[in-house]
């Protein structure tokens, strides 16, 4: 929504889609609304035939739709797994299978991709939404290969936390093993802490419309705190049992701070 308003501000002319949008079509903050599930087939088409009535072929596609369930490895169902993989990584191909007749028949065009720090590190208890994105980042620099000639640039979004108050409905695995209950509650409430004081997604929003004003895009846009887009670069070049060991201290801070309180 932030990243939508912020390009209709900028002056795009902007078609929203969100499958909370069925119930209220029309011009908003963030620009047209119009339904969309980007895991049905039927939905992308109508959503991209309606779009390209309204104001002919698109630009640029910013593929944001994405879904979280939190859960551990050995708890998330198959078919968890799956509306995560389908909604974050199927919903993107399909938005991009739809529109890329369009932009080579125009001779250019943009495709934002939004992935996350979570495509480039894992982090305990994301392992389908962090599987999912890795996923968005591999097929992105595919993409990107293929488009090149025909003018069509592809730019990779990599958030860190966010205050999008998307904490507030994310899902959870159905099961809860009791083995993982107080590592996953610890993990639940350091995850739902970083993002409540996370960064502003309004100005993630300008930084999208500021790079879209460019007369070339970078591929990669890296978006969040300091110490967010340094682990990044420490899981890249620390021991990967070393940096499993800081990640996993910083989701289990809450476990030891409850069990200094209990023992003290
Ligand atoms: N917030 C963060 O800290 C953070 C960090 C890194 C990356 N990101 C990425 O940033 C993007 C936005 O995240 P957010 O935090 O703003 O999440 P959010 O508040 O949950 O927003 C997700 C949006 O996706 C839409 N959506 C979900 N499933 C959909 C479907 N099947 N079809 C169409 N639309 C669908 C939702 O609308 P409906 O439910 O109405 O369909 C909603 O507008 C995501 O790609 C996320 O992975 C966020």
């Amino acid at each position: 929504l932030h990243t939508a308003a912020a390009l209709k501000k900028d002056g795009w002319q902007v078609v929203a889609g969100a499958r909370s949008f069925a119930n209220q079509p029309g011009e908003g903050e963030m620009g047209y609304r119009l339904a969309l599930d980007v895991t049905s087939r039927d939905s992308v088409k109508d959503f991209c035939l309606k779009a390209e009535e309204l104001f002919g072929a698109p630009d640029v596609l910013v593929n944001c739709a994405a879904v979280l369930t939190l859960g551990a490895v050995e708890d998330i169902s198959d078919d968890e797994f799956k509306n995560v993989l389908t909604t974050n990584v199927i919903g993107q191909t399909s938005m991009i299978r739809q529109v890329l007749p369009l932009m080579r028949a125009k001779g250019h065009g943009r495709i934002v991709n939004f992935s996350s720090i979570n495509g480039l590190m894992g982090i305990p208890f994301q392992s389908a939404y962090t599987a999912s994105k890795h996923a968005v980042e591999g097929y992105s620099e595919c993409l990107a290969m293929e488009l090149a000639p025909y003018h069509i640039e592809v730019t990779l979004v990599e958030p860190g936390d966010h205050r999008s108050g998307s904490q507030a409905y994310r899902k959870r695995a159905q099961s809860l093993s009791p083995c993982y209950a107080d590592a996953f509650s610890a993990a639940a409430s350091v995850i739902s802490h970083d993002e409540a004081t996370g960064s502003d997604p309004d100005k993630l929003g300008w930084i999208i419309a500021r790079a879209l004003r460019k007369r070339r895009m970078p591929f990669r846009l890296r978006i969040g705190r300091f110490d967010q887009r340094l682990a990044v670069v420490l899981h890249d070049i620390l021991p990967a049992q070393l940096f499993s060991w800081i990640i996993g201290s910083h989701y289990k801070k809450q476990v030891d701070e409850g069990r200094q309180k209990s023992h003290g």
